[in-house]
């Protein structure tokens, strides 16, 4: 029997910022790691291949998602964008990866969802995951979508998806939001393994969030998981105040759950 819950995982987005940070960590609890992105891309782990595909290309996510198991999908347009970008990348291509997986059987997709799901909270409602949608921008409509998704396929299919909400995931939080909506880097790695390693999540949304003294959200629905957050932004506090003094309450980086992404104008305007 494999010592593995997952023989092989495919990793999108690998080129990125949280898919670089996940890649040794994924080569660890798989035999095989299939690391892909549009960019290009260099094998650094022995159990690694890496393969370029585009989500928005139905056939390249088919050859994907052959013979893998479970995929960590990091791959998308990763902020606010215009229209085009946001529908290519993470409505067309989030629904060809999961057509994709479903033809190929796959077992389980973990998937990078997003604050910005549900930015137009006010932070002084503490959230979890049966709070209603409130996308704040084109981005978090379009993650919006990946939930629903997600949902339908769960339902439909028994495609399992853990969507994480994505709070801030840094090296270090960089201003006074992030005190309360920081994930860490190791908190990601020990996040990502915790949804590999859950015996049932159907489809479960957990917040992807650092253990935080100001924290934003509750994640009781989601204690299945077994994730066991470590770090806390507190300890930067001084460091943030030194750089940028004492922040107003009503500034709108401070207002709601997404920031600043709720107070912008369309991004198409532009
Ligand atoms: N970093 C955060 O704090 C944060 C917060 C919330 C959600 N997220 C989500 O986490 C994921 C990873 O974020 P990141 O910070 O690493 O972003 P990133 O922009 O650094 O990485 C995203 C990667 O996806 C690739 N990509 C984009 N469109 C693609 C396409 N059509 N086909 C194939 N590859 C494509 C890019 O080339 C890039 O390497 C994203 O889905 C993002 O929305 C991140």
């Amino acid at each position: 029997m494999s010592k593995f819950r997952y023989d092989n995982i495919l990793l999108t987005g690998a080129a990125g910022a949280l898919g670089n940070q996940l890649r040794e960590s994924l080569s660890q609890v798989s035999s095989l790691l299939r690391s892909s992105d549009r960019e290009d891309l260099i094998k650094k782990f022995k159990n690694e291949e890496v393969i370029k595909a585009d989500l928005s290309s139905s056939d390249e996510m088919m050859s994907l998602t052959k013979n893998i198991d479970c995929v960590v999908h990091m791959g998308g347009q990763s902020i606010e964008g215009s229209w085009d970008n946001v529908l290519n990348s993470n409505i067309i291509g989030m629904y060809n990866l999961y057509e994709a997986c479903r033809k190929n059987n796959v077992k389980r997709v973990i998937w990078a969802s997003s604050v910005h799901t549900v930015g137009f909270y006010p932070r002084s409602q503490v959230l979890d995951s049966k709070s209603m949608p409130r996308p704040d921008s084109n981005y978090g409509l379009s993650k919006v979508f990946g939930e629903s998704l997600a949902q339908y396929y769960w339902d439909k299919y028994k495609l399992e998806t853990v969507s994480i909400r994505i709070y801030s995931c840094l090296a270090e939080p960089k201003d006074h939001r992030i005190l309360s909506t920081w994930l860490s880097y190791n908190d990601l790695r020990s996040l990502i393994n915790a949804c590999i390693n859950s015996s049932n999540v159907k489809h479960s949304i957990i917040f992807g969030v650092s253990d935080n003294d100001s924290i934003l959200i509750d994640n009781k629905y989601a204690r299945h998981i077994g994730y066991k957050p470590k770090d806390n932004a507190e300890d930067y506090r001084n460091k943030i105040n030194q750089k940028d003094g004492y922040i107003d309450s009503k500034d709108s980086l401070v207002t709601t759950h997404g920031g600043y992404f709720a107070s912008a104008g369309h991004f198409d305007d532009n």
